[in-house]
């Protein structure tokens, strides 16, 4: 155990607990075996540095800091001004009224055996921290010997549905269902990484009232062997004739109607076609997600609620939170926001009008208002859920602020969040379609990417052999697709395009891929048995700067969780990426000898590893050659 660190120059003492001393030149001393003396090594280094920061001040001010007072850490913009920054003593300063300057002098003064960084003042009282390389070089050793790479498991599990991908049968599944698909799973796979207890569930829209034309379609239209060959295309098929034809002839809507009213009171045929729709339908994402590599635990539908729905709708009447309003229910606002933070308030002509959620129409019919209720209700019961995750697009932003206000109104309360995200456009910045004016299907998507990450395998690697170059190009086409999107800022639109996807430069998942492959490449060239790492030393500013991005990891990966913001990984990929070809082109690595041969394989052993983990989160698969 040791008690206390102190750094001079480049000599560092650790002062034990049983009044022992153990003391050398920092690169030596701060390696793997007594990393664990450093205070917060197993945390991340901003955090590390606020603890650190927290205790120097305490001494500084004594009673007179604010009780609960965080200090703030965070990644500087500009590495000229070190590699972290706090405002800290600026934000105490104004609250203790002091000179904020006077006071950053003083909390430097009382870090200035810090083991971690080195400290500076800059403007009117930021406390810069630059870390020292002897503290990079231990931290990437010890993420040497750690398959978590240096990312530690949350001390906040959470049981977690994550409600993704959605779409609704016999629909076009829309751009917003792909994007639902991959940013939904990312979070899932980041969410389990990271230690949460993690649902997923497709809840799919399998009892709208597309059905009533369906069935008739069904009944009138559909060939039998167009089901067989593309169930999704079939019903959808089926779906926009009928659609058209009642726009032809008004006889026929009233028959579908009929159609779907016979369904919702449980005739048998109807009942036998939908479940047979469920199916084909199921059958046919199925085989996408599966290309995808993408699954989900359950498969829970709108239809498995609706024995709930009566039941739901009665228990908010008698709690007052709904009430009748021209024969439909209707929950309207209980006055607890602000208005402009009113989910049941928009503000017309001055004035602000209601727009109440309704759970039942005047007819009897519930609404998606109501399955969500009862969804919610099944999802924190069944699955203990404290915290839903639904990942759906912006436009349903009212109805999910209603959905969690009522659910607010009942005392329940949880982490309950809709992750939002825009729309993807074309070329020409409108909607992405197809050609012909129509959504544009997942399946299409896949199938170009990968026709196009064919070429570019076949560019790079003509004589590999076929099989491997299919497996590749599949790799690399989907791999392409996910990474252009996740690589957005999700609740911005974003512009499809294909030649920008698949480069082999810039932020792509196929320059990703390629990085990978030429760090493993390296490893090729050697024996294994001759690389033994026994001691990373940083001396280059390429190493030091690789090492610097290779620790980032550790805090890139929970804050990415914590925002649900898959972009600030893929921001994080890219940047590792690129100063690893920086650093390969300044530091010679098989040419190298001794420790700098030991600490430059060391560095790219870790590249490889961090950029293989960190696509995997993305559930992008990374080829040994391409
Ligand atoms: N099926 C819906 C749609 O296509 C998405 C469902 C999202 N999940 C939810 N619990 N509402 O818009």
């Amino acid at each position: 155990m040791y008690l206390q660190v102190k750094i001079r120059e480049k000599n560092i003492t650790i002062v034990l607990n049983n009044g022992g001393e153990k003391s050398g030149k920092c690169d030596e001393m701060l390696t793997k075996g007594n990393l664990e003396c450093i205070k917060g090594a197993n945390m991340t280094i901003p955090q590390q540095l606020s603890e650190q920061l927290l205790a120097a001040l305490k001494n500084v001010l004594g009673d007179a800091l604010p009780e609960g007072f965080e200090p703030a850490v965070t990644a500087s913009q500009d590495l000229r001004f070190g590699d972290y920054q706090s405002n800290a003593a600026m934000v105490l300063a104004k609250q203790v009224k002091t000179n904020p300057r006077a006071l950053a002098t003083q909390v430097t003064e009382a870090m200035s055996d810090c083991a971690v960084a080195t400290l500076e003042i800059a403007g009117p009282g930021f406390i810069n921290f630059r870390i020292r390389p002897e503290y990079f070089a231990a931290r990437a050793q010890a993420m040497l010997t750690d398959d978590r790479l240096g990312v530690a498991v949350t001390d906040k599990p959470k049981s977690l549905v994550i409600d993704f991908s959605a779409p609704n049968v016999a629909k076009p599944m829309h751009v917003g269902h792909i994007r639902s698909t991959i940013i939904g799973d990312t979070l899932a796979r980041l969410a389990r990484f990271m230690g949460h207890t993690v649902v997923t569930d497709n809840h799919i829209g399998d009892w709208g009232t597309q059905f009533g034309m369906i069935l008739w379609g069904w009944k009138n239209i559909l060939r039998a062997e167009d089901l067989e060959s593309d169930p999704i295309e079939a019903l959808l098929d089926v779906y926009k004739k009928v659609n058209t034809m009642c726009k032809e002839d008004d006889s026929l809507l009233p028959v579908c109607k009929a159609e779907l009213v016979k369904l919702q009171s449980g005739d048998e045929e109807n009942l036998g076609i939908w479940k047979r729709c469920i199916e084909v339908t199921k059958t046919g994402l199925e085989r996408i997600y599966a290309q995808l590599d993408i699954s989900f635990d359950y498969w829970l539908g709108e239809s498995a609620y609706n024995d709930a729905l009566a039941p739901l709708v009665n228990d908010l009447l008698e709690k007052g939170i709904a009430r009748e309003s021209d024969g439909a229910v209707c929950v309207f606002s209980d006055g607890y926001h602000k208005p402009q933070n009113d989910p049941f308030l928009v503000q017309k002509n001055g004035e602000w009008a209601a727009v109440p959620a309704i759970i039942r129409k005047a007819d009897g019919g519930f609404l998606y208002a109501t399955t969500d209720l009862a969804t919610l209700d099944y999802r924190t019961e069944h699955f203990n859920a404290d915290s839903i995750w639904y990942v759906v697009g912006a436009p349903q932003e009212k109805h999910f602020k209603q959905i969690f206000d009522i659910e607010r109104m009942r005392g329940v309360t949880g982490d309950f969040r809709h992750v939002a995200f825009g729309s993807i456009l074309g070329k020409d910045r409108r909607p992405f379609k197809t050609r012909s004016g129509d959504t544009v299907s997942l399946q299409d998507v896949i199938d170009e990417a990968v026709a196009r990450a064919t070429k570019v395998v076949e560019e790079k690697s003509p004589d590999m052999p076929a099989d491997e170059k299919a497996r590749v190009a599949q790799i690399v086409g989907v791999g392409a697709i996910k990474f252009a999107e996740l690589s957005q800022n999700r609740m911005s639109d974003y512009i499809f395009d294909w030649d920008k996807m698949l480069s082999l430069s810039g932020d792509t998942a196929p320059y990703l891929q390629n990085s990978y492959v030429r760090v493993r490449s390296i490893f090729r060239k050697i024996d294994s048995q001759e690389f033994e790492i026994k001691n990373i030393t940083l001396n280059e500013d390429a190493e030091i700067h690789l090492a610097r991005l290779l620790v980032r990891y550790a805090e890139v990966v929970p804050s990415t969780l914590d925002d649900c913001r898959p972009n600030l990984l893929a921001a994080y990929l890219y940047d590792l990426a690129r100063a690893f070809h920086s650093f390969y082109e300044a530091c010679p690595v098989l040419k190298s000898e001794g420790t700098v041969r030991e600490t430059r394989l060391a560095l790219c052993e870790l590249t490889a590893r961090v950029l293989k983990q960190g696509m995997g989160l993305f559930g992008i698969q990374m080829p040994e050659r391409m």
